[in-house]
């Protein structure tokens, strides 16, 4: 990414190169006798902002809501050595997040752009200052760093109806996509990237508190990447850059440390539940040893951590499981069997076992014939 104060004179020349070809325009359209929206910009009506913000040339104001009205003039840019202006697309968990912590972090958040007036509000309630759009597309021309938090699945149809301008870059929180999904959106003079915080954004204030120390991993040119290193340290996040062609597999990963571990969670209330347990009894009961686990994975390493049947070749203790599950919660038998039998490869690995024991502990975990 070039620094942001030597796109200056780019941005300027095309804002010229636009107003020249809006002017010529204009002048055509006189000559054939079509006026333009005559109670337009020329007439001091119509593109003016209006509410408590005068807003920026170009939009205008419907309550909390912007609207553009006029594309043709150049996108907000900083001052030389001072921080991008940031604009976030999408005020959903991530979105939101994002923008109070680089708000908190002293970074401009200038621009947020979402469909759904409730979370507009919330947006600006905590990022003060923050202009608030309904359109994408009005957003890019009061920003120089666009941020899409938006599903996986509307990054690249959204990208395709944005345009940037010279000297602008945009990028994606998503964590399996590339930042060449962004290419639409892209012109001469403009980058794409990728900016993924490893945090589970299921609760706000958690994940604000969860982005410090978490790893962030960022996609771009150099300069671009220098950039987000820049952004994410600034929030205390840890920023790294994947080698070509691990996104997938990190972000798979990544999905099992979350989802995964949720997954697991609900499996373990099911069988608890034929104790007797409700959800939270049982979260009480099993979490701490979760917990207890987990520390000991990260002290230890995993293979040291494994304790449990697999360990002890007791192929007794797992036919039981078996029967019970079966029996009990029987939806839990397949996840049960699944990570039994690589608790049985980690113990064999370790040395824990005999071939005879991890024969006797397959065998048991083996589906019925
Ligand atoms: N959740 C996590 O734990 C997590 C962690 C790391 C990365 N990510 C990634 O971050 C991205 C956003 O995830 P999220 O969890 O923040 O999702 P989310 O809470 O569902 O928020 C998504 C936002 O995108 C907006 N949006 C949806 N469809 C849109 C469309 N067609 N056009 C414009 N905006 C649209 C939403 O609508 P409104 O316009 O109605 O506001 C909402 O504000 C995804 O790529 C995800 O993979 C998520």
């Amino acid at each position: 990414m070039r620094a942001w104060d030597e796109t200056e004179d780019a941005v300027r020349r095309q804002a010229e190169r636009r107003a020249e070809e809006h002017e010529e325009t204009l002048r055509d359209l006189d000559e054939h006798g079509i006026a333009l929206d005559p109670l337009g910009e020329r007439a001091g009506a119509g593109g003016e902002p209006v509410g408590d913000d005068a807003g920026t040339p170009g939009t205008h104001r419907h309550g909390d809501v912007e609207h553009a009205s006029d594309h043709a003039h150049p996108h907000a840019h900083s001052g030389p050595g001072e921080k991008p202006v940031v604009g976030i697309i999408g005020a959903g968990a991530v979105g939101t997040a994002l923008g109070i912590a680089l708000d908190r972090a002293g970074w401009p958040v200038g621009a947020v752009a979402s469909r759904d007036a409730g979370r507009r509000e919330r947006f600006r309630a905590r990022v003060p200052g923050v202009r608030a759009f309904a359109e994408p597309n009005a957003l890019v021309d009061d920003v120089e760093l666009v941020i899409l938090a938006v599903p996986d699945d509307v990054v690249e149809p959204l990208a395709r109806s944005l345009r940037l301008y010279a000297g602008q870059a945009m990028v994606h929180t998503s964590g399996l996509l590339g930042a060449e999904v962004l290419a639409p959106a892209m012109a001469a003079g403009t980058q794409a990237g990728a900016f993924h915080p490893l945090v589970a954004f299921a609760d706000l204030e958690r994940a604000l508190e969860a982005l410090h120390g978490a790893t962030i991993a960022i996609e771009g040119d150099d300069e671009l990447a220098a950039h987000l290193g820049d952004m994410a340290e600034a929030i205390g996040a840890v920023p790294v850059r994947l080698a070509p062609g691990s996104k997938a597999a990190y972000h798979a990963a990544a999905v099992l440390s979350a989802g995964g571990v949720v997954a697991l969670l609900d499996v373990i209330r099911e069988v608890a539940a034929a104790v007797g347990l409700d959800e939270a009894g049982a979260l009480r009961i099993y979490l701490p040893l979760l917990e207890q686990t987990v520390a000991n994975a990260r002290s230890l390493g995993i293979e040291r951590a494994l304790t449990g049947p697999a360990t002890r070749g007791d192929a007794g203790t797992i036919a039981a499981h078996l029967a019970v599950i079966a029996a009990e919660a029987p939806d839990a038998l397949p996840t049960y069997r699944a990570l039994l039998l690589r608790d049985v490869r980690l113990a064999e690995q370790r040395g824990a076992l005999s071939p005879e024991a991890t024969e006797r502990l397959r065998t048991a975990l083996a589906p019925d014939p």
